[in-house]
């Protein structure tokens, strides 16, 4: 109980989530914790929420309509520790009555920074050349050796323009690159940024010397970069996808990479994670991150507070800062 003599809801908490936030929450609930962290399936989930007021998921916690139809009635709220709620059967939440929050906004920069290390690290060989040296095989400096995509002042097509998007937009500006950009609509963040607006994806897709994806996963982007777009790219394009990797055909952007259509792809993201699609690993023009886009110690902390932000606001009957449903 709390020392006012409440009752504290009691809240799963589905992984190891950071030390502070796990802290924060042990103080203000009965937690449920997943003591050896790991990936719970959908009937772990719906057992060890017996009991539960509120469950706090990950972004890989998949949360369909049966599972939300499956939990206990006690469950009112699930918060989840990510930005992207596509994991989530929200229309089904919805129906049950149970509120979905996220945590947008504190992992805009540790992601956008993510995105810039991907179109710098593909563009400039880095993972090539660190394997080179771990696997000692390494000659010496050649003036024809592992020379990759000039980066300054070329165009940098950016297919989302949201926080993540704007973000990107920032930092590509200090490296003096020319910003395009399509969202479902024209932002003035856009103008502000420089950044020329194209209203047909198409066009945007002509002039991507790089291209960074940062729209959400849904039905309309699912497997968006295919074939027929990828051929619009200028040869030699460099793709990166900190988003998520169901925007992505990977076989027709491993085709693409294969082919030397694409000079490199950068890759936080992956349509089935933990598994890659294994055309990826061979092809020496990718670079390949395993999640990383929100994985700083300041932006996991943040992430976890904002999630315990929501749930102090619903059990207190307060409006929630980032209510989704
Ligand atoms: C998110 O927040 O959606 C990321 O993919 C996980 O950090």
């Amino acid at each position: 109980n709390h020392p006012n003599g409440t009752k504290l809801p009691v809240l799963l908490l589905t992984r190891r989530f950071p030390d502070a936030v796990t802290a924060r929450a042990a103080r203000d609930y009965r937690i449920i914790v997943n003591d050896d962290d790991h990936a719970y399936g959908p009937d772990e989930i719906a057992a060890k929420a017996k009991g539960a007021d509120a469950v706090m998921v990950s972004a890989v916690d998949k949360i369909p309509g049966d599972l939300i139809r499956a939990l206990p009635d006690s469950v009112r709220m699930i918060a989840t520790f990510s930005v992207g709620t596509d994991h989530i059967d929200l229309a089904a939440a919805k129906e049950r009555g149970i509120v979905v929050s996220n945590t947008p906004g504190v992992l805009t920069d540790a992601t956008a920074d993510i995105a810039l290390l991907l179109l710098l690290g593909a563009a400039r060989r880095a993972s090539e050349g660190e394997r080179l040296i771990r696997e000692d095989r390494w000659e010496g400096w050649a003036p024809t050796h592992l020379v990759g995509v000039h980066v300054t002042g070329k165009r940098l097509a950016i297919l989302g323009m949201g926080r993540i998007g704007q973000a990107v937009a920032r930092r590509a500006r200090g490296f003096d690159m020319e910003i395009h950009y399509h969202n479902r609509r024209r932002l003035p963040a856009g103008e502000e940024l420089g950044a020329v607006y194209h209203a047909d994806a198409d066009d945007l897709l002509a002039v991507a010397d790089f291209l960074s994806i940062h729209s959400p996963a849904s039905p309309e982007t699912h497997h968006w970069l295919n074939a027929e777009r990828i051929a619009r790219l200028p040869d030699g394009a460099v793709v990166v996808n900190t988003a998520r990797g169901s925007v992505v055909d990977d076989e027709a952007l491993i085709a693409a990479l294969a082919s030397g259509k694409l000079a490199a792809a950068g890759l936080d993201v992956f349509e089935n994670e933990p598994r890659l699609h294994p055309g990826y690993a061979p092809l020496a023009n990718t670079f390949l991150l395993p999640h990383l886009g929100s994985a700083t110690d300041q932006t996991r902390d943040a992430m976890g507070f904002t999630a315990l932000n929501n749930l102090d606001a619903f059990f207190a009957g307060r409006d929630l800062p980032n209510r989704v449903v």
